[in-house]
């Protein structure tokens, strides 16, 4: 397998709006961010991903751009965010920028000019077509609710939108409109950018003729991804964008990818095919949710997590690459998902981290998760800012007159701004984010889980992610070796193996509150030398009782040996 620094490192996301305000008017910026760069180095990752940055009326916080070479003012200044990457650049550390471009902002210059006539040279940017028997031109439904189509009156045709009616597709079939945006990536890496991560980077190639999906009864619009995910020219674009843009530098990238399937996975990070490093995929994000998707509750059984990972783990081992991730803006806390965000907080934030920080892949952090920041009830949907949960809500509450205590209980587990509350700095007034009116509301429990006070305690969640870090550069075996599992089937015990030239590691996950057995199978050949890391004191555990021994709520162990 081949050695690269994107292998190595460890990623830190930042969500700049909730991270942290340096001017006092309630909305996190870029200056914010480089006064706690010192704050990453300590933690030790290596890598920062920006969420973006760019101009943006913020219909979806950023992911709707209306400039993409300029910053958004509410953050600061192109100077602002040349400190910053300086900042990060000067302590070793990079920098990695997100794309959205399967859609602009309707307020970028190219849709605005797009809208004004048929003939307009930038109309073909867009996604345009006339209606069906005075309907929209197929039965798509957005992401955020309602059909994937606006009218538009001055035209007489619809465009397609994926996500909000302010997020226009652009049109990929258009040379022209790829030429724009190679030339702007290209852009940013001339000034000095480590990389890309793309936003739902398998949507933008879609089926000619954009046929119809299939309607799920009692719903009014149909899924149509299976016409635009991982649509028939995507890899060829991905090629391409690496030809034009991406190979004259050394950076590394990532691809957002919903409901990418291994197999597909294996194509966009095989190195012999120039796509991508590596993509985000969403299975064991799905584990919890019914058949009619993400706000349809339902508990993780964990054999099923272990099918998804494994099937992954091993897919790509050795072919591409994996990412590994538990939390980002758009899903709720891990630790209040897949752990005990009450009792256990602690052991469960360090278990479900040591769990992923272990596996084969490029880890990634999202911002609060090494203080084991948790979801948030707001007693009210006005103290909601996401679009996609207020779409939600209008559609469920006020058109189809479901009971409203029902559809926030899926808020409370599901809605993104568990994951974009402000993050929690220390114990003062919203948790030290801003001195002025936060645009979102602070998780009251700033008062107990904080930054400051994970900093000083040696216990805390911070100070085992700086272990698991500092782990990962000292031991090949826990980026390069392989993966296997053991105990497929038990309930509540999570142990995989990895093998690297003479070395093994065990990791053993306890993933329920209850005391349990841990039993490794005889057909395993394992030898422990040393006991790695574990989250009831550190690597304090006996390195000779690995065969049998009693797992503690939550507890994970980690040994080394042969
Ligand atoms: C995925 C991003 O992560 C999400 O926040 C955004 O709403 C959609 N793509 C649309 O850009």
């Amino acid at each position: 397998m081949d050695k690269n620094w994107w292998k190595e490192s460890v990623v830190y996301q930042i969500y700049p709006r909730s991270f942290y305000d340096s001017d006092g008017d309630g909305i996190g910026d870029i200056k914010g961010i480089t006064e706690k760069v010192d704050y990453l180095k300590d933690l030790g990752v290596d890598v920062v991903w920006l969420s973006p940055v760019y101009e943006s009326p913020n219909d979806d916080n950023g992911y709707d751009i209306s400039d993409y070479k300029a910053i958004m003012k509410d953050f600061g200044t192109m100077e602002d965010w040349e400190e910053l990457r300086d900042e990060l650049h000067n302590r070793d550390m990079k920098l990695i920028m997100d794309l959205v471009v399967n859609h602009s902002s309707d307020e970028h210059y190219w849709f605005q000019e797009a809208k004004k006539s048929k003939n307009n040279p930038y109309r073909d940017y867009y996604i345009w077509h006339p209606g069906r028997n005075g309907r929209e031109p197929n039965n798509w439904k957005s992401s955020f609710s309602g059909s994937a189509w606006e009218y538009d009156e001055n035209t007489n045709e619809y465009y397609l939108h994926l996500f909000s009616k302010k997020q226009p597709d652009l049109n990929w079939e258009n040379p022209e409109l790829r030429r724009e945006i190679y030339d702007m990536m290209k852009w940013w890496l001339d000034r000095g950018i480590d990389g890309f991560r793309m936003d739902v980077i398998n949507f933008i190639s879609k089926v000619p003729g954009l046929p119809d999906g299939k309607v799920k009864e009692g719903e009014k619009y149909a899924s149509g991804s299976k016409y635009f995910r991982d649509g028939p020219r995507i890899h060829e674009f991905l090629q391409e964008m690496n030809e034009e843009a991406l190979d004259l530098y050394n950076v590394m990238t990532v691809g957002e990818m919903p409901g990418v399937g291994v197999e597909e996975a294996q194509k966009y990070t095989d190195p012999s095919r120039n796509e991508l490093n590596m993509v985000f995929q969403f299975e064991h994000m799905d584990l919890d949710s019914g058949p009619n998707g993400k706000w349809d509750l339902k508990p993780l059984e964990l054999t099923d997590l272990k099918e998804s990972i494994t099937k992954w783990q091993v897919g790509l081992n050795g072919v591409g690459w994996n990412s590994l991730y538990l939390n980002n803006h758009d899903q709720p806390r891990i630790v209040s998902r897949f752990g005990n965000d009450k009792e256990y907080r602690l052991e469960s934030a360090k278990m479900l981290g040591t769990f992923l920080h272990m596996l084969q892949g490029t880890p990634y952090i999202y911002q609060g998760e090494e203080i084991g920041m948790t979801n948030v009830q707001f007693d009210s949907i006005e103290d909601y800012e996401d679009i996609e949960t207020l779409n939600m809500y209008k559609e469920k509450v006020e058109e189809n007159g479901e009971d409203p205590a029902s559809v926030m209980e899926s808020i409370y587990a599901k809605g993104r701004d568990n994951a974009r509350t402000p993050f929690q700095w220390n114990h003062t007034k919203h948790g030290g984010f801003t001195t002025g009116e936060p645009w979102i509301k602070v998780n009251p429990n700033y008062l107990n889980i904080n930054a400051e006070q994970a900093v000083e305690d040696e216990q805390s969640i911070f100070h085992y992610y700086r272990e698991l870090i500092r782990l990962r550069k000292k031991h090949p075996i826990i980026v390069y070796g392989d993966y296997q599992l053991i105990l497929p089937d038990h309930e509540k015990i999570y142990a995989y193996m990895r093998n690297y030239e003479e070395q093994k590691l065990l990791v053993v996950c306890n993933f329920s509150d209850d005391e349990v057995e841990f039993k490794l199978p005889q057909e395993i050949s394992f030898t422990a030398e040393e006991s790695m890391i574990g989250n009831y004191g550190y690597g304090e555990f006996p390195s000779d009782s690995y065969a049998a021994f009693t797992l503690k709520p939550y507890e994970v162990r980690v040994y080394k040996g042969k």
